[in-house]
């Protein structure tokens, strides 16, 4: 069976490499805590305005400050910052958390929508690091597609895999 994240490479069109490329230089020093609290906001602030019902109601029992804050703790954690978001949530098990919710192919492409023109607008993020951060939340969205709809069918538990321990799942 392929692994979630040959899935996620062939369906984000991003190799594993390029989606891990955000552990190559230290991008949490790089950009620094204000710069992923503001990115989270601009994201946050474009999902809770879509036009679009089907995808801003996935967020609807989801208070936003609250959103924004997990968002923002569990990057700064992954991009080699002080482990916000274990110490208040635990383990992050990203697909086990989004199992609740509709995470299809349709969603994944609004959610990359929304975040690139969060981090176009986010003018403190430079152009390299554009491009790992997109490269990442692009690799990690189909990841997370695969993870869920896996796990519909099967009811396993694909952070255990040995295999995916690299990823943040
Ligand atoms: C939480 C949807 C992709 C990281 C959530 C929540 C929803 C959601 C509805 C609950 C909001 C909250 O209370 O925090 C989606 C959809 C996606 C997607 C439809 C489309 C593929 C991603 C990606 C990442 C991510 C690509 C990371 C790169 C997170 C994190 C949380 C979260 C860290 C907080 C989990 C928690 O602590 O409960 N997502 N998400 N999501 N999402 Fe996503």
């Amino acid at each position: 069976m392929q692994s979630l994240q040959q899935k996620a490479s062939e369906w984000s069109g991003v190799s594993t490499d390029d989606a891990f490329a955000i552990d190559d230089g230290d991008l949490f020093h790089t950009l620094g805590l204000q710069t992923f609290v503001t990115l989270s906001t601009n994201f946050y602030n474009r999902v809770y305005d879509d036009d679009q019902d089907w995808f801003r109601s996935i967020f609807g029992n989801s208070d936003k400050e609250t959103a924004i804050q997990n968002q923002y703790e569990f990057l700064v954690q992954r991009m080699g910052g002080p482990p916000l978001y274990s110490q208040r949530r635990g383990h992050p098990a990203l697909i086990a958390r989004h199992r609740p919710f509709p995470v299809t192919h349709e969603a994944a492409e609004r959610w990359l929508h929304h975040m690139g023109q969060a981090l176009d607008s986010t003018s403190a993020i430079d152009d390299d690091s554009k491009i790992k951060l997109t490269n990442f939340f692009r690799h990690t969205a189909y990841f997370l597609v695969a993870g869920v709809e896996r796990k519909d069918q099967h009811h396993h538990t694909p952070c255990k895999d040995a295999a995916l321990k690299q990823h943040p799942c």
